[in-house]
């Protein structure tokens, strides 16, 4: 389907069909479609403004008029419905000459700049204008009109100019329907009545920036900056963001190989059509003046940097490689990728690693987010994966939201459940903070809050399941049919004791007793019930008991198997899924199959023609802990910046000091490559192909849509390197890649670039019984066969407060910045947060005599750093909160090195900390400052010796 086609009016799913003529053209159309989109699925266009198909229809401009044989009048077609036996005529003088009438109207009160608009060519009114014939208008501009009104220019990324508006609302709509945050409203009536941003400048109103009153405005009047300064594009690519686990699909709008615009695009399976911020607007960072693009090597991070070929570069990395093997053994190097590369960069990072450096120490970002919802789930319910497409949600009845904060972390599917939530679906929000969906989002109020303690989640997962066990809401035969009966006659008995009831754990958690028995009893008795969830539940000691307690408790409510259920971890990174999926951890080769299995490792071997180490490597914090001690000595790291992610950041940087060769491949400078010996210039997402897996395990291709400004592809250096080392790689293009993954990995087996281009997106497992993917797991038996019950038990974190640390700290994420914000803070996003701040209740700011603004020193037994103070009753007394995205902050110099039992990921959402009011920074951020800007002089006054 061609995504640029605009049907005026949205599809109907309707079973029953309805036949019609238009214009002479017999048309069959679902019952419930409009007569505009029946017209237009004819071919037949009937003119319009205030229609377009990502909006229900208005009726406001009637430009739309049509005649129907045997009916008076001239109804509007956008808001009149198809029905049998209809003929419609779409065209008769009457209907011109009411159509120029309209036409004349609203052109009599819009500036006749055409020639020197941004948007000439690309304007619904100038191509309506055209199309009812209007050629002269006979008012002039003596009367009235808005030709004058002021142009709001205080968005980064756009301007609204009312002088342009036709107030056709489909802005208002826009932020109401598709966005749901209800920013804009149209003030006044009759002439008088305009669009206002709550009578306020955009970029203090409540707008938070999506976009989609500006793609939905049919006229100049609400218009991307960067079409006002390049003009519109000549052409266009479809590609998946390189953002967060979402996975929303894009057309890059080029002029040339210059991006002037991204749109989301109408197809997009993830995303139909809608955007955030970060997607639509902040793709900057591709051309900041901080990109560097050619290799640089040095011995010591004490000395500047020489930029140096490609050719030297790969050479002195691969000579180092082997050197230090020699010398300390062949596990004393090793690898981490990250969720922000490609699924076929991940693959052949873990190539390299298991062919190239002959051992298992392969690691990924997903070690430090959602390792535990791999275990967890593979354990109770055989697949390291959500259950779900997003769509599912349209069919909740109740949602659960555990520990993440979607309109923040995963705005475009906020905006889904949104609407669904506006339709009528009850909320359940279990997290320590008050997101914005427990009551600070228009037309919606969750629930139920559970407003547990941090570190608490397993106490009351096990309490919900307690409930419903004890007051007989379990789906029996869900259980029975579905599930290991052994299993769960055990996890009966253990969820029966008495010490798993809310009233026995409301000191533990802080959640009443009577509010999560009524919230458990809402999500047993409601007949479709889904959970999403996100870091607040795997970065903790107990992450995959959570994960477990989550997968219990969907079991014994039978919320499995089919559309508006099922289990969703809320992915953070773009790839997280496919960095998981590609076998980039430790102990798995791709699809999860563990290096220890004979049969695996010879499929492999055979492939690679090498070799495969059967003992799992090292996890990224062994790395750490044994560079510390002598015995690793060297790490390739791509598109990771392990010093400002990662937990404990003095332990961190004292690892990396410790190596003799660092190899970071990525766009910037980021924290890591501060301390690195080789630099290897990465590619951003707009200069190569590949593919990404979002968080409902849906892959969607990445299109080169401009030549690397590097030079290569990220693929292609991970091959240089590999070639360099003597494990030789041949790929020509991406797509051989994804062919290997497919050949060597059944739930990838009908994958292919091919096919990818043919369906827009494929969610796996897609294979010779799902050729087309498989939207919801699950659906008659696990992929264990049975599910399995496991014990749940709460053991409290060894992250106590004390009287020296009385408060938890806990870390999350902001709209406007991406993870450890190297991209995003080289955007204008950082018109809305530019610093990192510390919440405080207001009790525990009184207490300690802290003022909004005021510089707060927290310290916990890590380390100590320095933030602003924002005093919110958002978060509980006794626990503060912060977001990490800016390295100067230095978040993760506090954050312990806790982890879960199971996989290591970091307790980051449980810290100890003292606040106290100070006047200056911490010694960690006085020393941050002078390192980094050291390092950054080492760049610039680093040798050029490229030939
Ligand atoms: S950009 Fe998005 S949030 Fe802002 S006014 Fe437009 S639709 Fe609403
Ligand atoms: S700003 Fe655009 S979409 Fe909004 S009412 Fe005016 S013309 Fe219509
Ligand atoms: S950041 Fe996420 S929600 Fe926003 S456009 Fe990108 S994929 Fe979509
Ligand atoms: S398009 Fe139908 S009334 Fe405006």
């Amino acid at each position: 389907m061609d995504d640029s086609k605009d049907f005026g009016t949205p599809s109907v799913n309707s079973e029953k069909l309805v036949t019609l003529n238009i214009d002479g053209v017999d048309v069959t159309v679902p019952e419930g479609a409009s007569l505009m989109r029946a017209a237009s699925v004819a071919g037949v266009s009937v003119p319009k403004l205030c229609a377009t198909d990502s909006l229900e229809p208005f009726g406001s401009c009637r430009l739309c008029l049509v005649e129907i044989e045997g009916k008076r009048g001239y109804p509007a077609s956008c808001t009149t419905p198809a029905a049998d036996g209809l003929v419609v005529s779409t065209q008769s003088p009457k209907l011109a000459e009411l159509r120029k009438g309209v036409m004349e109207l609203y052109i009599s009160d819009h500036p006749l700049d055409c020639l020197t608009c941004a948007t000439n060519g690309d304007c619904e009114l100038q191509d309506m204008a055209g199309a009812v014939g209007l050629r002269d208008v006979r008012y002039g501009y003596e009367g009235e009109n808005h030709l004058d009104s002021k142009k709001d220019e205080s968005n980064p990324y756009f301007t609204f100019d009312p002088s342009k508006c036709i107030v056709c609302s489909r802005c208002v709509r826009a932020c109401e329907e598709t966005q749901g945050t209800f920013a804009l409203t149209i003030d006044g009536r009759g002439f008088e009545s305009k669009v206002s941003a709550g009578n306020k400048d955009f970029i203090d109103s409540e707008c938070v920036s999506c976009g989609a009153c500006v793609q939905a405005c049919p006229t100049a009047t609400l218009i991307e900056k960067s079409i006002e300064e390049h003009g519109t594009p000549d052409r266009k690519v479809k590609t998946t963001c390189a953002y967060c686990g979402v996975g929303c699909s894009f057309n890059a709008e080029m002029q040339g190989d210059k991006v002037v615009r991204m749109t989301p695009n109408k197809d997009g399976g993830a995303n139909h059509g809608h955007s955030c911020v970060k997607g639509r607007f902040a793709w900057g960072y591709t051309t900041h003046k901080d990109r560097i693009t050619t290799p640089m090597i040095r011995k010591s991070i004490k000395d500047p940097w020489e930029k140096v070929s490609w050719e030297k570069a790969i050479n002195y990395a691969a000579s180092e490689i082997k050197r230090i093997q020699k010398k300390y053994g062949f596990n004393s190097v090793g690898a981490i990728s990250s969720s922000r590369c490609t699924n076929e960069e991940v693959y052949l990072m873990q190539k390299i690693v298991r062919a190239g450096f002959g051992n298992n120490n392969i690691d990924t970002c997903a070690r430090v987010c959602h390792s535990p919802t791999g275990y967890g789930l593979k354990q109770t319910i055989g697949e390291s994966a959500g259950t779900q497409n997003f769509d599912s949600v349209m069919q909740s009845d109740v949602i659960m939201i555990i520990g993440a904060n979607p309109t923040d972390g995963h705005p475009v599917f906020a905006s889904q459940m949104k609407r669904r939530l506006r339709e009528g679906a009850k909320l359940i929000i279990m997290d320590p903070r008050e997101i914005d969906l427990v009551d600070k989002t228009p037309h919606i109020k969750a629930d139920y809050h559970l407003k547990l303690r941090p570190s608490t989640n397993v106490a009351t997962i096990n309490s919900i399941a307690h409930v419903i066990v004890e007051e007989g809401l379990t789906d029996q035969n869900f259980v029975k049919e579905r599930c290991e009966d052994e299993s769960f006659k055990i996890w009966l008995n253990f969820i029966k004791d008495s010490k798993n009831s809310p009233e026995s754990m409301e000191s533990e958690t802080g959640i009443p007793a009577d509010l999560l028995r009524k919230a458990a009893r809402l999500f047993a008795n409601e007949k479709n019930g889904s959970i999403y969830y996100g870091l607040g539940v795997t970065e903790h000691s107990q992450g995959s008991t959570m994960v477990m307690g989550i997968a219990n408790l969907v079991m014994i409510t039978g919320n499995v198997g089919r559309e508006g259920v099922g289990i969703n971890p809320l992915r953070g990174q773009n790839n997280v899924q496919g960095a998981c999926d590609m076998g980039s951890f430790p102990h798995e080769l791709p699809g999860y199959r563990h290096v220890s299995d004979l049969a695996t490792r010879a499929l492999f071997e055979s492939a690679w023609n090498t070799k495969i180490y059967d003992e799992p490597g090292l996890r990224i914090p062994n790395m750490l802990d044994e560079a510390i001690s002598g015995k690793f000595k060297s790490l390739y790291c791509e598109g990771e910046d392990i010093a400002q992610s990662d937990p404990d950041t003095q332990h961190v940087t004292h690892a990396l000091e410790s190596m003799e060769c660092v190899i970071v491949q990525d766009l910037f400078l980021n924290e890591t490559a501060m301390y690195a010996h080789v630099f290897l210039p990465g590619s951003s997402f707009l200069e190569k192909n590949g593919t990404f897996t979002n968080a409902e395990r849906r892959i969607s291709r990445v299109r080169k849509v401009m030549a690397p400004k590097n030079g290569y592809e990220d693929w292609e250096i991970t091959q240089m390197l590999s070639n360099a080392l003597g494990y030789p790689m041949n790929y020509k293009h991406a797509s051989e890649i994804m062919d290997e993954v497919a050949q060597l990995t059944p739930t990838f087996k009908g994958v292919s670039y091919e096919k990818l281009d043919k369906l827009e997106s494929i969610q796996w497992p897609c294979n010779d019984e799902y050729p087309e993917g498989t939207p919801t797991m699950h659906i008659d038996e696990f992929v264990r066969g049975k599910g399995k019950f496991m014990i749940t038990e709460y053991v409290p974190t060894s992250e106590k407060v004390n009287g020296k640390f009385p408060l938890i700290m806990t870390t999350g994420r902001i709209l406007a910045h991406y993870n450890v914000g190297a991209q995003t803070r080289r955007t204008k996003n950082n018109a809305w947060h530019d610093e990192d701040l510390i919440e405080i209740h207001p009790h525990d700011a009184e207490e300690r005599g802290i003022n909004e603004r005021d510089w707060v020193g927290i310290n916990s037994r890590s380390g100590d750093t320095v933030l602003r103070a924002k005093i919110t009753s958002r978060v509980q007394p006794g626990v503060v909160y912060t977001t990490f995205h800016h390295p100067v902050s230095g978040a993760n110099v506090i954050t312990t090195d806790n982890s879960d039992w199971a996989t290591n990921c970091p307790e980051f959402k449980v810290t100890a900390v003292q606040v106290t009011k100070v006047t200056q920074p911490s010694n960690w951020q006085s020393n941050y400052q002078k390192f980094s800007e050291k390092q950054i002089d080492h760049v610039k006054n680093g040798e050029e010796k490229v030939n």
